[in-house]
């Protein structure tokens, strides 16, 4: 970071998200794309298994009465059960979890990896369509990269919104920024465990 970015502090919360999540974000894409998931089914199987994963440690945020509170579509924007039936699909079998997945984080913490794996929805816009040349798409293989109901950009609209829109102490400020930045530290762990799972795929 420059002294000039330290110096202009984003207005908005979801423009602070979006510039400290800046750099694990490229470092993330860059390793998707170094295990080639759209070179065959079986890199793209990988690549669920991850998403499988990360999805299905956030079912119980997504699920949560007070978030719900707060987003009240939460729990149907959460793409656990698609990416299983992708699993399925791709006849992989659903993992086994992973030790060390989100914990009864608090409001703010868990709200941070929820932007994180609802601004993921975004980058999916550009995968599914990779996902095309494996004969994929959001009914087989690839539901879990399909569009929201309601539309990717307007849910994401909505969310970030919401997230702008709330009131947070300076300590809940922080733990919202935490809680994004491990989400994308877990979702790195996820992939190199799941390409590590079969590594003469990796
Ligand atoms: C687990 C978290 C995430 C993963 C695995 C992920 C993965 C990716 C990948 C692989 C791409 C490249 C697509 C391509 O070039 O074909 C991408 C693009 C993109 N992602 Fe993410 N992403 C994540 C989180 C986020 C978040 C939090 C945001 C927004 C706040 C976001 C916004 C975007 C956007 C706008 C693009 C397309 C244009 C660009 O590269 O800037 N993603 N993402």
């Amino acid at each position: 970071m420059t002294s000039q970015d330290t110096a202009q502090r984003p207005a908005l919360r979801s423009q602070r998200l979006n510039q400290i999540t800046h750099e694990p974000h490229q470092k993330l894409d860059a390793l998707v794309k170094a295990h080639k998931p759209f070179e065959t089914r079986e890199n793209f199987a990988r690549f669920v298994v991850a998403q499988y994963l990360f999805q299905s440690e956030l079912q119980a945020l997504y699920t949560d009465p007070s978030l719900k509170e707060i987003v009240p579509d939460l729990p149907e924007r959460c793409r656990a059960e698609q990416a299983k039936a992708d699993l399925a699909d791709l006849d992989t079998e659903v993992p086994a979890p992973v030790a060390g997945a989100v914990n009864a984080p608090s409001k703010a913490h868990a709200l941070g990896w929820i932007f994180v794996s609802e601004g993921s929805k975004l980058g999916a816009a550009f995968l599914i369509k990779r996902a095309v040349a494996l004969e994929l798409s959001d009914t087989f293989g690839a539901r879990h990269l399909g569009e929201p109901a309601g539309g990717r950009a307007e849910g994401w609209k909505r969310f970030v919104k919401t997230l702008d829109g709330l009131e947070l102490s300076a300590e809940e400020e922080a733990d919202l920024d935490k809680g994004a930045v491990a989400a994308f530290e877990r979702f790195t762990v996820l992939l190199e465990h799941a390409y590590a799972a079969q590594p003469e795929l990796a």
